[in-house]
């Protein structure tokens, strides 16, 4: 392997000493901690283990974590209504709802009736506006973590062609319009995408966002290009990103590993969105709904 490895595991956790930080400061001034609530609908083993990583994360750096498990039929108004309780608990400052949720239950009704003040995720369609407009926000949890991933790498993103596989909700679009803000040239690409292999060499820095085991080999990355894996899937067993790490490592500069890589920054990232509305509401008192 020749290219730099872009260590999420290492940075994830100074991210989190930081933080805890911040934490101790906030309690000792406010008296407070700041709190996280998870709503998970169908709490499979999958859920259940993303959901577990999270908490504890937060209860490393002391942010109290409230985990609403419920049954794969409970309907939307149900959710809803859960939603309007927590939305009014003063100690929950953030909330998220786990997706994917079922198909009685629609995704974007969900993420709307999440107060903006509130949406630890950075889904609702206020804060995805904001991120539009380049104005602060919350921001995704994953393309945050991205970007400060290549920052702290020392990886200069202004004024850099960046190729996004991928154009979801949760990873390609939000990540195209942070990388848009810091400068970089952007093109997303996605199922439909023709000559994939000519626009993906064209990068200098390439994140693969597709759900695709080792979709990118070595024909699709230019030498010297930086790459990051952001897929999880599971092959044989274990976790596998959309890279062919083995052989892209050999021609990149730098690459992020699955697992180790976004992954923890993307948790460390969640941590930081609930920290930054705690402090909204407690030190500034912003008001209860937008
Ligand atoms: N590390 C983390 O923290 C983290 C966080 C979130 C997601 N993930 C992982 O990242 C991956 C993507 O997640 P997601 O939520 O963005 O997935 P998603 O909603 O399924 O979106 C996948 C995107 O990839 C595109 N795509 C799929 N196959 C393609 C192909 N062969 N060529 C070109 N584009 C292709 C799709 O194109 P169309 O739009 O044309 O269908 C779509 O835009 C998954 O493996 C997920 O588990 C990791």
């Amino acid at each position: 392997m020749t290219a730099m490895l872009l260590d999420g595991k290492a940075l994830a956790q100074k991210v989190r000493n930081r933080l805890k930080a911040r934490i101790a400061d906030l309690k000792k001034k406010t008296g407070e901690a700041p709190g996280l609530a998870y709503l998970v609908v169908d709490n499979d083993p999958v859920s259940a283990h993303y959901v577990a990583g999270k908490t504890r994360a937060c209860e490393e750096v002391g942010v109290k974590s409230f985990v609403y498990p419920y049954p794969a039929d409970m309907s939307e108004r149900a959710l809803l209504e859960r939603i309007d309780e927590l939305d009014i608990r003063p100690d929950v400052h953030g909330m998220l709802v786990q997706l994917p949720l079922p198909p009685q239950i629609n995704v974007h009704a969900v993420l709307e009736h999440i107060n903006p003040d509130k949406d630890a995720d950075g889904f609702h369609p206020y804060n995805r506006g904001h991120l539009f407009s380049a104005s602060p926000s919350i921001a995704p949890c994953t393309p945050k973590g991205i970007m400060l991933l290549l920052k702290e790498n020392g990886i200069e993103v202004a004024g850099k062609r960046v190729v996004i596989l991928g154009r979801s909700l949760v990873v390609g679009r939000p990540l195209s319009m942070l990388m848009l803000g810091a400068d970089a040239t952007v093109t997303i690409c996605h199922r439909k995408t023709r000559n994939l292999p000519e626009i993906t060499r064209s990068a200098e820095i390439l994140v693969a966002a597709i759900g695709q085991p080792r979709f990118v080999t070595a024909e699709h990355v230019s030498p010297g290009a930086v790459v990051v894996d952001v897929g999880i899937n599971v092959v044989d067993g274990k976790l596998t990103g959309d890279v062919d790490f083995d052989a892209v490592s050999e021609i990149a500069s730098a690459i992020s590993p699955v697992p180790g890589g976004v992954g923890p920054m993307t948790v460390a990232m969640l941590i930081d969105n609930t920290v930054s509305l705690f402090e909204r509401r407690v030190l500034r008192g912003r008001p209860e709904k937008v």
